[in-house]
């Protein structure tokens, strides 16, 4: 098929609305609600139109007369016919649909909208995982084979009850079996009850949000952070004060400037995009503001699994005795982040409104993608792929520091990394962080600036930005990439 023309709608032509009235020509109307719709965009160019005989069949009208009214439309070319096919809308009528749009006048939107419009998501990176992309995990090492296999069983014995609507909470199996990986993996003690199944974290942190913060009430965040889980607080109405961010993680003492503060999101196993962990001083004294100041603290633990020095600490949620702590982890860093599916642990007093309100607004998840990750860990798969993915990671993370040492691309020293997918470089100023990313990307290498994680003071009070960096992920490229990666950057930054 030529490139030009488009591939053929999978939805036929529907005559629905087609009235015609006595008392006018029948072929004139036929013509005339056949151009309208056309012009108006209502016929997709890619469907065939029906057949003269067809047509003159669902009208109830003679097939002379819907002929006529063709012709008309052949001759003043908004429809033309494709050899051996059919009839379709013609590419200059379809073209000038679209500039008859009325897209030009600007939609009232509400002031949430308008919110939205100021923190516009970033589109997410195309194309296929490159160095030294953020946010993804060794993805080619997913086991699909054993994943397509899993859904084939469920759509193959799936009782009916099991894929109408359901607990919004999430499938039992899959919070049953998220405990017990908790308790082993996390040392996090909890009932499946006070587990609410998500749509990823960032649904996490919105759904807790809109439970515990009323619009205009305070919510801290770590400054550099995760602006994503900034927009998700903002988007549910908060106002943001920014926490510095030191050698042992969230500066807890600049909790005491801002007493008004409802609730804080700290990253405290793999501070983001920092690295650095939370010491035990700083997550007692965390939990002491929350106890004493009746907030809560939200706890990301979106890399938990890969840690490959030292032992990790205890999670806040372990060590909070006053139900002041909900914990988010996620299935995008072990799994796919396409997925979307991960969990909040809930203090046992709010598992139940956390669950009403997720079954408000958006029902729960897709029963299927959570009952064949219930299987994939019953059946021994996500243990057996949480060790390889651990195993694949340290390996890219022994490359990168290795190979990184051995070259020294642009003088830059790299961190220990004890954690993670990735890591950050600290640079002596703001013009050096531009300089470097810029001739990296030029040189077709993906680098982004630690000045992309600070907290615009516009929006933000508290903490400003101070400093600069550079924050690679080395999770989703093969050691044989990240070398050449390494030497790519040594090349590229040889003269800046
Ligand atoms: C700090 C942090 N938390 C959580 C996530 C995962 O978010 P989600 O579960 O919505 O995919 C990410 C992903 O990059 C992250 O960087």
């Amino acid at each position: 098929m030529p490139a030009s023309v488009p591939a053929a709608s999978p939805f036929p032509f529907d005559p629905t609305g087609l009235r015609l009235n006595a008392g006018k020509g029948l072929a004139i109307q036929v013509y005339e609600a056949l151009r309208d719709r056309i012009l108006s965009g209502s016929i997709d160019p890619r469907v065939k139109l029906p057949t003269t005989r067809e047509l003159a069949l669902a009208l109830q009208i003679s097939r002379t007369t819907v002929v006529r009214a063709y012709d008309q439309l052949y001759a003043e070319g908004y429809i033309s016919a494709r050899v051996g096919d059919g009839t379709y809308v013609s590419a200059p009528a379809s073209a000038l649909t679209r500039q008859a749009n009325p897209a030009s006048s600007a939609p009232q939107l509400s002031q949430l909208a308008q919110r939205l419009e100021q923190r516009r998501a970033p589109p997410a990176p195309s194309g296929a995982p490159c160095a030294f992309r953020l946010g993804l995990p060794p993805l080619d090492l997913f086991p699909s084979a054993i994943w397509s296999r899993l859904h084939a069983d469920f759509w193959r014995h799936t009782p009916e009850h099991r894929i109408g609507y359901s607990d919004p909470a999430g499938d039992l199996q899959l919070r049953s079996m998220l405990a017990g990986y908790l308790r082993h993996a996390r040392g996090l003690v909890c009932d499946p009850e006070h587990i609410i199944i998500t749509a990823g974290t960032q649904q996490a942190i919105f759904t807790c949000a809109q439970l515990l913060l009323n619009p205009g009430e305070l919510a801290a965040i770590e400054n550099p952070g995760y602006q994503r889980a900034g927009a998700a607080l903002a988007l549910a109405g908060a106002r943001l004060c920014g926490i510095a961010v030191d050698a042992e993680g969230l500066v807890t003492e600049q909790l005491k400037a801002h007493s008004a503060a409802r609730l804080v999101y700290v990253t405290p196993s793999n501070q983001y995009p920092t690295g650095v962990t939370l010491s035990l001083a700083r997550r007692l004294e965390l939990l002491a503001w929350a106890e004493h100041s009746g907030g809560y603290i939200l706890e990301d633990d979106y890399d938990g699994e890969y840690r490959y020095s030292g032992t990790p600490l205890a999670l806040l949620t372990s060590l909070d005795r006053a139900g002041r702590v909900l914990y988010m982890g996620t299935f995008s860093k072990i799994a796919f982040p396409g997925l979307r599916l991960g969990y909040i642990v809930a203090p046992p007093a709010l598992a139940a409104p956390l669950a009403n309100l997720r079954g408000q607004y958006d029902r729960h998840s897709s029963c299927a993608e959570q009952a064949v990750m219930a299987e994939f860990i019953t059946q021994g798969h996500f243990h057996r792929h949480v060790r390889r993915m651990r195993r694949a990671s340290r390996a890219r993370r022994d490359t990168l520091l290795g190979e990184w040492e051995r070259l020294r691309p642009g003088g830059v020293v790299l961190p220990d990394i004890a954690a993670g997918l990735h890591c950050c470089a600290s640079l002596e100023s703001p013009q050096r962080e531009q300089q470097l990313i810029a001739a990296a990307q030029a040189a077709g290498v993906e680098i982004t600036g630690l000045s992309r994680f600070w907290f615009d003071h516009n929006e933000v009070a508290g903490s400003v930005a101070d400093s600069s960096g550079l924050v690679m992920g080395f999770g989703s490229i093969d050691e044989a990439a990240i070398a050449r990666a390494v030497k790519t950057l040594q090349q590229a930054w040889r003269h800046v």
